[in-house]
């Protein structure tokens, strides 16, 4: 067996799942380009280092957060809210490689968006048992614009429900290079993320890496 056709037997294949009126999960969508990507997460956080936030309500979130682009999401006692500059370093946050500037606008017009241009990338990093409770991403100015998540390293459930917290939630296993897309009549639904399971990925040994694109204004 050569390399190169043990390397295409490991490619998971694509695949589009509609999840809500608005909303897709583009299978293995951005699994091609993770090495690169990772890799350049690696530079950004370098600069802009992981650390766990602080809710307004005064909790320490168990994901650890930075952020790449013109804006970069933060939280802590005074609210949650865009910053051009790391509150940490008191830089800007590093630039938004142009690897991850193409895939999110690629896969929003995949979603049936072609008029989205992220300014912010907020990157998670999920170590074993970290989560993400029920939220609404709503801190952004133009719904019309939706939100772009990819994921990396170990799998985690994604939870998708309805613009009420109690609404039923669907629950769809994210892995690797998977892409999901919400906007539209879902741009505002309840989501989360299970607590993350055991396990040891190549890329990202224990640990479960998203990325939101966002168009903050
Ligand atoms: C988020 O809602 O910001 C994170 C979603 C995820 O980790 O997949
Ligand atoms: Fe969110």
């Amino acid at each position: 067996m050569t390399f190169d056709l043990f390397e295409n037997q490991e490619l998971p294949p694509l695949g589009k799942e509609h999840l809500a009126p608005g909303a897709v999960l583009l299978r293995a969508f951005a699994y091609a380009d993770a090495a690169l990507i990772l890799e350049q997460m690696a530079l950004i956080s370098a600069r802009s280092p992981f650390r766990h936030m602080t809710t307004p309500g005064g909790y320490d979130m168990s994901v650890a957060m930075t952020n790449c682009g013109n804006y970069g999401w933060v939280t802590d006692r005074r609210g949650y809210r865009y910053t051009d500059r790391d509150p940490i370093t008191q830089n800007c946050w590093p630039e938004m490689p142009n690897t991850f500037y193409q895939l999110a606008i690629n896969a929003a017009r995949e979603g049936g968006f072609d008029q989205f241009q992220p300014d912010v990338c907020l990157i998670n990093r999920y170590a074993v048992g970290a989560k993400m409770s029920l939220h609404q991403d709503k801190d952004e100015t133009d719904f019309a614009q939706p939100i772009v998540s990819l994921s990396f390293g170990l799998p985690a459930i994604f939870q998708f429900g309805g613009m009420l917290r109690s609404d039923t939630l669907k629950k769809a296993l994210l892995t690797h290079g998977d892409v999901v897309v919400w906007g539209g009549d879902s741009r505002l639904v309840y989501h989360g993320i299970l607590p993350v399971k055991d396990g040891d990925h190549r890329l990202t040994g224990p640990y479960r890496i998203n990325m939101t694109f966002r168009q903050s204004g």
